[in-house]
C-alpha cells in the first residue's frame, strides 16, 4: 500500500471507530479511564478490541493496571461480570529485540512474518499459547481466555481490580519454593516450554497459592538456548528465596532434577541460532 493509501485506510478506521464508538459507547468506568485508553491505544488496537467486544468476550475496558516496556495491562469485565487482565502488546518493534532472540530457534513460529504490528501479534499469540500449554500441563497460571491481534484476554488474579501481590511482595517459606520447583519441573517435562524470564516479579503469590505469569518470552523446549534459559530461571529463583533465608538446593542438582531422564529435551533437533550470545550476555 502507497502512504496515501495507508493514510486514507488510517481515516477510514478512525472514523469508523468513532461511528461505533458513538453506537456501542466503549464502556469505560470514567472519563480519566477513557482518556487513559483514547491516548494509547491506536486505532488497529482500538478495532481489536471492538471485534472482542462484538464477539462477547469483553464487556468493557477499565483503567492501566501497569505499564511495562513491551505491553501494557488493562483491567477488564467479561460478559459474565468477572474481571479479566487485558494485556495489549505494543508495535515497536526495537523494543522487543529480547524477544525476537527468543523467537528464533522456536519450531512452533517458522516462517513468521516481521513488522512492528506482526511482531506484536505474535507475541501475543505467543504468550497465549504458552498460557495455554503451562495450564494444560498442570502449572497454575492466569487461565487464557482469548487473543486477538495484539491483545490477549486472560484471567485477573487479584481483587476489586488490583492485582494480587508478586512473590517479592510477599512473605515466603520453604513450600514456596518447593512449589516453584515444581512448577518449573511441570513446565519442562509436561509444558515443554522454558518460563524463560522468571523471577519474583512475574508470580503472583496469591491465597496461599502461587501464579506464574508474563509468559510472552517463554521457549519451547526444542529452543537451542531452552537449556541456559532454565538454568538462568532456576538461579533467579535461587537467589530470591536464599535472600530470604530459605536453605536453598545447588542450581545443578536441581536442573538435574527437572531434566530427570527428559534429556535432550523431546522433538527434533535444532539448527543452531543464527545470532550470538543471549539476554545478560550481550
Ligand atoms: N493476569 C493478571 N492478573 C492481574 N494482574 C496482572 C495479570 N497479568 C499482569 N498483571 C499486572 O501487570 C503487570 C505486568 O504484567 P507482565 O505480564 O509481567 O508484563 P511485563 O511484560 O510488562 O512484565 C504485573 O506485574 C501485574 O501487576
Ligand atoms: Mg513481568
Amino acid at each position: 500500500m502507497s502512504g496515501a493509501e495507508d493514510e486514507y485506510e488510517d481515516r477510514r478506521i478512525s472514523e469508523e471507530l468513532l461511528r461505533r464508538e458513538r453506537r456501542d459507547r466503549i464502556k469505560v468506568k470514567d472519563a480519566d479511564d477513557y482518556k487513559v485508553v483514547e491516548g494509547v491505544l491506536d486505532s488497529r488496537t482500538l478495532m481489536v478490541l471492538y471485534s472482542l467486544m462484538k464477539s462477547g468476550h469483553l464487556a468493557s475496558l477499565s483503567g492501566v493496571v501497569k505499564s511495562g516496556k513491551e505491553a501494557r495491562v488493562y483491567l477488564g469485565k467479561a460478559a459474565s461480570g468477572g474481571d479479566l487482565a487485558v494485556k495489549i502488546y505494543y508495535a515497536v518493534a526495537s523494543k522487543f529485540k529480547r524477544r525476537i532472540m527468543y523467537l528464533e530457534g522456536d519450531p512452533r513460529f517458522e516462517g513468521i512474518k516481521r513488522g512492528p504490528h506482526a511482531l506484536a501479534e505474535l507475541w501475543a499469540r505467543r504468550e497465549f499459547m504458552n498460557l495455554k500449554q503451562a495450564r494444560d500441563a498442570g502449572v497454575r497460571v492466569p487461565a487464557p481466555v482469548a487473543v486477538r491481534g495484539n491483545v490477549l484476554l486472560m484471567e485477573f488474579i487479584g481483587e476489586g481490580g488490583r492485582p494480587a501481590p508478586l512473590l517479592a511482595e510477599s512473605e515466603v517459606d520453604r513450600g514456596d519454593y518447593d512449589a516453584l520447583l515444581r512448577y518449573i519441573r511441570g513446565l519442562w517435562r509436561d509444558a515443554a516450554i522454558v518460563h524463560a524470564d522468571l523471577s519474583e516479579y512475574n508470580v503472583f503469590k496469591w491465597r496461599g497459592e502461587l501464579v506464574l505469569f508474563d509468559f510472552g518470552s517463554s521457549v519451547d523446549a526444542r529452543h537451542p538456548l531452552a537449556l541456559d534459559l532454565l538454568r538462568r530461571d532456576v538461579e533467579t529463583v535461587n537467589r530470591f528465596f536464599a535472600s530470604r533465608g530459605i536453605d536453598v538446593a545447588d542450581a545443578e542438582e536441581v536442573l538435574r532434577e527437572v531434566l530427570g531422564r527428559c534429556r535432550p529435551p523431546p522433538g527434533p533437533a535444532l539448527a543452531a541460532p543464527s545470532w550470538s550470545g543471549y539476554p545478560g550476555t550481550g
